[in-house]
């Protein structure tokens, strides 16, 4: 690492409403990003939802107040050769993509020694490949706006592993690795870059995890059933936006686990030995 200069800090970016601003939700079908259109489009934004399903996301596009300023874009988070083309019709809703909600992902249920290594490539290519290759393909168009906030769901397995999440816990860590380098590169730019690191959000997160052999683990999750709700945690994610924050955590007692791996590592392995992970 070279010599550490400091420059002077600019004012920081701050959100005062989301009203008339163009944002563009991933994994907009379902769970949290579905919640994160529903708020944005009840504070006046223009929605870009995007996830596989088309016909799931025109009923949340139906469920909007002005279904007129939302633009159902289905795509793949894996295929990384067309996000260039998404991004284009992206840009050609409003002219401009203010924010960017990096949300669409899948979880993980099985132990490593039984996991083949394709699970390992599916998690990595939609969780953290896919989230890259997107938010190439849309800084140039906040480069040319001057300004943009991009917001990554990662996890508190972005922070700390447990037992189950291998794969899942890898990519979420790795997408810090990349956007904290992002963000202090995009700092001059005007553009800022939010971590958010939820615990057990009541979602199908845990229905559709990746099992050892790629199948779907189809089960919810008692730490899932009984956690936040996806409103709530939506609601959440927009208030650290306009506050303009780095990184956050949301969720229950769990989120102490992320100052245990800090201060505590010792006390946090042993806790996690015997904790309940689904
Ligand atoms: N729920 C939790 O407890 C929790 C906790 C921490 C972090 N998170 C994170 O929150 C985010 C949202 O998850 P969720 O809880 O709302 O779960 P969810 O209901 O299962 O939603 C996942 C979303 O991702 C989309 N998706 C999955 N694979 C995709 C692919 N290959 N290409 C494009 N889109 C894809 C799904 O839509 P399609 O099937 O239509 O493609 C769906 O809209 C994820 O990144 C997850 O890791 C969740």
């Amino acid at each position: 690492m070279g010599s550490i200069v400091f420059l002077p800090l600019k004012k920081s970016i701050e959100v005062q409403s989301f009203s008339n601003k163009t944002a563009w939700v991933t994994g907009a079908s379902s769970g949290i990003g579905e919640q994160l259109v529903y708020a944005l489009a009840k504070a006046g934004a223009k929605v870009i939802v995007s996830s596989r399903k088309q016909a799931d996301l025109v009923l949340v596009k139906a469920n909007c107040p002005n279904p007129e300023n939302i633009l159902v874009l289905p795509f793949d988070l894996t295929d990384e050769g067309g996000m260039e083309k998404v991004a284009a019709q992206a840009k050609q809703f409003s002219g401009r993509i203010d924010f960017l909600f990096n949300n669409g992902g899948v979880s993980q249920r099985s132990v490593i020694t039984e996991t083949q290594m394709d699970v390992y490539h599916r998690l990595m290519n939609i969780n953290y490949f896919g989230t890259v290759a997107l938010t190439k393909s849309v800084l140039p168009i906040m480069l040319e706006n001057k300004s943009g906030k991009i917001i990554v769901i990662s996890s508190l397995m972005g922070k700390f592993a447990s037992p189950l999440r291998s794969g899942y816990a890898a990519a979420k860590h790795a997408l810090h690795g990349f956007f904290d380098s992002l963000r202090l590169e995009m700092h001059e730019h005007n553009i800022g870059v939010l971590l958010v690191c939820p615990g057990f959000v009541k979602t199908n997160i845990s229905v559709n995890s990746v099992t050892a052999d790629g199948s779907k683990h189809n089960e919810m999750d008692n730490a899932q059933a009984t956690g936040m709700t996806a409103q709530e945690c939506a609601e959440k994610i927009l208030k650290a936006v306009r506050k303009d924050k780095h990184e956050v955590y949301l969720g229950g007692k769990e989120i102490i686990a992320v100052y245990l791996k800090r201060y505590l590592p010792g006390v946090l392995h042993k806790i996690l030995l015997k904790s309940k992970v689904t």
